[in-house]
């Protein structure tokens, strides 16, 4: 746990700046509350994602999910090292880190087992304090994987 983004590594501060950036863009108007993510790619590139709502509430989809499906798509042979995630609502300020979804664990689980390495996952709110799991396995024990099928 960082106590603010400045505590983090010099890159990290730069994918959560992505982050924020793109948690703006957020198409949240039913929520609310607006969500990044930034992914930095071993290329040294980054893929970004945000929450996208709709009208028929479960046809959205997390900001966490655009952003490995957007890699997945455009960035098929890449490695995803790290995930920056940060929240935002307009309702309040959001103080404590925002952890990703189930099913947003479940699909990071998915890149993790694909590229065969770990995914470093930082995640906060507006502010406030940075949290931070060495791979999705921290976040999600016991996932459903491929080996079941
Ligand atoms: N949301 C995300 O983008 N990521 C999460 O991990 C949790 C929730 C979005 C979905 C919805 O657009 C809004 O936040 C409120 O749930």
């Amino acid at each position: 746990m960082y106590d603010s983004v400045s505590e983090l590594p010099k890159d990290i501060q730069k994918l959560m700046n992505k982050a924020q950036q793109a948690r703006e863009d957020a198409y949240a108007p039913y929520s609310r509350f607006r969500v990044g993510a930034a992914l930095l790619l071993d290329s040294g590139e980054t893929v970004i994602g945000n929450n996208q709502e709709n009208a028929a509430f479960p046809s959205g989809l997390c900001a966490e999910r655009v952003a490995v499906f957007h890699a997945g798509a455009t960035k098929p042979n890449a490695t995803i090292k790290t995930m920056a995630i940060t929240a935002r609502s307009l309702q309040r300020e959001l103080t404590n880190p925002i952890p990703p979804c189930g099913a947003c664990r479940q699909a990071i689980a998915e890149y993790e087992i694909k590229q065969e390495s770990p995914i470093a996952i930082y995640f906060m709110g507006e502010t406030g304090k940075v949290a931070k799991a060495f791979s999705i396995s921290d976040l999600l024990p016991l996932l459903f994987d491929k080996s079941y099928l």
